[in-house]
C-alpha cells in the first residue's frame, strides 16, 4: 500500500478553528485568505436527508436556533445566525449545506477533510444514512476534480456505508484514544489514514502507523512546539484551531 499523501501539513479545524465561526463558509474563506490550503469540517444530516455543516447534535452553542439539529430542515438552518456567537461581524452567517461548502472548497482550491458526523441520538440507522448520503454528495461535488476530499469518521458504521456508496473516495478512521486493534479496523474499511487526538498519540504508535503505510493526522494542535514534536514522530498533518500561530506551508 502506498502511503496517503496529504496535500498540506496544516489543516484548519472545523473550517477555521477559533478565528471565525466554525463550520461556516466564512471560516473556509478566512483560512484561504491567510494562505492555508486545507480544512476539516463536520457533516451531519438536517432532518435526516440533507448534509449540512454542523458539529453538535443541538443548535444552541453555535446558532441562534434551539433544539435538535435533526428536527430542522436545511432551509430552516440557512435562516439561522451561525456567526454571532463567535463575533458580531459574522452576524447572519448561515449554517451551510455540504453542497455549498464543497463548491467553495473546489472554487478556492482548498483540500477538504470531510468528517462524517452522524447525529448521535439516531444510532446506527442514522450513521448509515449519513455515511451514504455524504459520500454520494462528495462524489458528485468533486467529480473530475484533481484534488479529491478525504472522508473521515469516528463511526465505523458511517465509514462502511461511505465505502459501499463511493468506494473510490479515500477514508480515514478517527479515534480519540487509538484502540489496540486499530490496524484491523482500518484494513476492514479499506482506510488510507488514521486520525487521532494528539493527546493520545505516542512516538511508538506514530511509528507503527507509519510503518503500516497509513497517513497520520492529529487534532487539535494549538501549539507550534507540540506540532514540531508530532512532525518529528512522523505525523503527516495537524488539525488546528490556531491558524494565527502556524505558517501556511
Ligand atoms: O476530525 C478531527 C476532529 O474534528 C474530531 O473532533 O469533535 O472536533 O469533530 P471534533
Ligand atoms: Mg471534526
Amino acid at each position: 500500500m502506498s502511503a496517503y499523501r496529504y496535500p498540506c501539513r496544516i489543516i484548519a479545524h472545523r473550517g477555521c478553528g477559533t478565528l471565525a465561526p466554525e463550520n461556516t463558509l466564512a471560516a473556509l474563506r478566512y483560512g484561504h485568505a491567510q494562505g492555508f490550503g486545507g480544512v476539516e469540517f463536520d457533516v451531519m444530516l438536517a432532518r435526516g436527508e440533507t448534509p449540512v455543516l454542523m458539529h453538535d447534535d443541538t443548535l444552541e452553542r453555535t446558532t441562534s436556533g434551539s433544539g435538535a439539529l435533526a428536527d430542522s430542515s436545511a432551509a430552516e438552518l440557512a435562516l439561522l445566525d451561525a456567526g454571532s456567537w463567535r463575533d458580531a461581524r459574522y452576524k447572519g452567517e448561515p449554517v451551510p449545506t455540504f453542497e455549498a461548502a464543497g463548491k467553495l472548497c473546489i472554487e478556492l482550491g482548498i483540500f477538504a477533510n470531510v468528517e462524517i458526523k452522524p447525529y448521535a441520538p439516531g444510532g446506527d440507522a442514522v450513521a448509515q444514512q449519513t455515511g451514504h448520503l455524504t459520500a454520494l454528495a462528495a462524489r458528485a461535488l468533486w467529480a473530475g476534480a484533481a484534488q479529491q476530499p478525504l472522508l473521515s469518521s469516528f463511526s465505523g458504521v458511517a465509514l462502511k456505508s461511505a465505502m459501499l456508496a463511493a468506494p473510490e473516495l479515500q477514508r480515514a478512521y478517527l479515534f480519540d484514544a487509538v484502540p489496540p486493534d486499530w490496524h484491523q479496523r482500518l484494513a476492514a474499511l479499506d482506510c488510507v489514514a488514521l486520525h487521532c487526538n494528539a493527546k493520545n498519540l505516542t512516538a511508538e504508535l506514530a511509528a507503527a502507523v507509519k510503518r503500516a503505510g497509513y497517513g497520520l493526522m492529529c487534532w487539535t494542535v494549538n501549539d507550534v512546539a507540540q506540532g514540531d514534536a508530532l512532525f518529528a514522530w512522523g505525523v503527516d498533518a495537524l488539525c488546528t484551531d490556531r491558524l494565527d500561530l502556524f505558517k501556511p506551508a
